[in-house]
């Protein structure tokens, strides 16, 4: 396996390293380049932030869960490649000194490249684009400050020179990274016991903090095919290898109140290799994604070979660590029914950014002339699967759209759900909150304002 890449406008070509190598101890330990730091080693805290090009355009991604072999025919710019070639400062690193951005300064690599992505792509949300960098010394203001002063000043040549190099090298194929999913579905199918790649914000870390080994591996990131949001009359189809980033800004138009719920999703690093199939695939009773998908009716579709199934979403998920797939079969997509906007989704976790949900409740219910005529509810967090309410659900339909209704329908949250006490919640509080969020969905459908948001200013 031949890997190649462009790390800071020079070309690179790697035989012989470990296919689960990450990027960040590659740089650090092996190339020299020490800009690029280690805090958590768990996409958590931005300090390894690197700039990443492909054919999608410039993103930031954390070093510390990116494995080489990802990084086949993608361009790397580091800190060490953010200031010009004869060592002109770039325009955020300028404002960084003026505006006084940095003090200890071990997190100041990791902002500086989060925000040159953000400068190049003309991104004017700070808050959002930085959110997935702390910093414990400086304070955010100043480096917001920063941010927006180097918005004023032009992108520099040398920030945009990596996509032209793309063009014109292309890559070679490489072994463990199909380039369509007609290859995936071929090779999986020969080698069912490989563990599949898809952003890696999982695997990363069974690797950095479990300290496994998976091995064979299949890398996902090359199938084309895989990716984007088809918008179709009756039906809206996300591909498995889909990130958050573009899956949220396509649910901005159809359902606000996800793609609002997808800003909240980790942060602009960890969305940006974070994908949709990864996020049903894995069978996490947390993932933000199930819950919405299954309140919206969602279809998984999956692929054996040349076979080919499909089942509700729901079904998928039997029981915790237990999902209905066979070896060799991979999720190729989640479809769900074009529908008018009912959709509500309200994820509660201990911080607004870069903070697993305690429960994460999806309400998708539709009323005719006063009575409710359908109703899809689902939780994370609330069991060892991502869950329907059933009990609510049918206590709902054919009722009253009223206060009434819905205090009668709140009791069948302790026959839908026996919720776990962990760190992130206790189960009592888990059930009362559930309740309080069907009260809110209601509250919010008779016009009331239910926003807490603005006290996060
Ligand atoms: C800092 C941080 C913050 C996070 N915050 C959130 C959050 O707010 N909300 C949330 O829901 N999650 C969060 N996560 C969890 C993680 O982002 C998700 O579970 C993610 O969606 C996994 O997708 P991935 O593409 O990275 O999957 P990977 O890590 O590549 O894979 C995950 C699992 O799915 C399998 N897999 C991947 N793709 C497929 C496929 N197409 N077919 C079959 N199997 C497949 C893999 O083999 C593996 O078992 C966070 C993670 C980190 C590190
Ligand atoms: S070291 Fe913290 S996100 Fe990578
Ligand atoms: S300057 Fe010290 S952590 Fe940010």
């Amino acid at each position: 396996m031949e890997i190649r890449f462009l790390l800071n406008g020079e070309a690179v070509a790697l035989s012989n390293v470990a296919p689960t190598q990450t990027l960040l101890d590659w740089l650090r330990e092996r190339r020299g380049l020490t800009g690029t730091k280690e805090g958590c080693n768990e996409g958590d805290c931005g300090a390894c932030t690197v700039m990443v090009t492909d054919a999608a355009g410039a993103r930031a991604l954390n070093a510390c869960i990116l494995f080489l072999p990802q990084l086949h025919g993608r361009a790397v710019r580091t800190v060490e490649g953010i200031a010009g070639p004869d060592g002109q400062l770039h325009p955020v690193q300028q404002a960084m000194i003026d505006h006084h951005g940095s003090q200890c300064g071990f997190c100041t690599p990791g902002f500086v490249v989060s925000m040159a992505v953000a400068h190049l792509n003309g991104e004017r949300d700070h808050e959002t684009a930085l959110a997935g960098n702390l910093c414990r010394c400086t304070g955010y203001a100043p480096i917001l400050r920063a941010a927006e002063a180097a918005a004023l000043q032009p992108v520099p040549e040398w920030m945009v020179s990596d996509a032209a190099w793309l063009i014109e090298n292309g890559t070679p194929p490489l072994e463990a990274a199909p380039d369509s999913a007609e290859e995936l579905a071929a090779l999986y199918a020969a080698r069912p016991e490989a563990t599949l790649v898809a952003g890696a914000t999982d695997v990363g870390l069974w690797v950095t903090k479990a300290l496994r080994d998976p091995d064979p591996v299949i890398f996902l990131n090359r199938c084309e095919d895989l990716k984007g949001v088809q918008i179709g009359e009756h039906e809206v189809r996300i591909g498995a290898m889909t990130d958050m980033n573009i899956f949220g800004a396509a649910m901005e138009g159809l359902h606000p109140s996800y793609a609002a719920m997808i800003r909240r999703y980790a942060s602009a690093q960890v969305r940006a290799a974070a994908t949709v199939g990864g996020n049903i695939a894995n069978g996490s009773p947390i993932g933000d994604n199930p819950p919405a998908l299954i309140a919206l009716g969602a279809v998984l579709h999956l692929r054996r070979g040349a076979e080919r199934r499909a089942l509700p979403l729901e079904a998928f998920f039997i029981d915790y660590g237990k999902q209905d797939r066979q070896p060799g079969e991979f999720v190729e997509a989640v479809s769900f029914p074009r529908q008018d906007d009912r959709l509500k989704c309200y994820k509660l976790s201990k911080r607004f950014d870069q903070d697993i949900s305690a429960v994460c409740g999806c309400f998708n219910i539709r009323v005719e002339d006063g009575i409710v005529s359908s109703a899809r509810i689902a939780f994370g967090g609330m069991a060892g699967i991502p869950k329907r309410a059933a009990h609510v659900e049918s206590a709902l339909l054919g009722q009253p759209w009223e206060v009434g209704t819905i205090r009668m329908a709140q009791a069948g949250f302790d026959a839908d759900f026996a919720p776990m006490s962990d760190m992130r919640a206790s189960a009592a509080y888990r059930l009362e909150t559930a309740r309080a969020m069907l009260e809110r969905y209601f509250a919010e459908d008779q016009g009331e304002q239910v926003s807490v948001l603005e006290v996060s200013a």
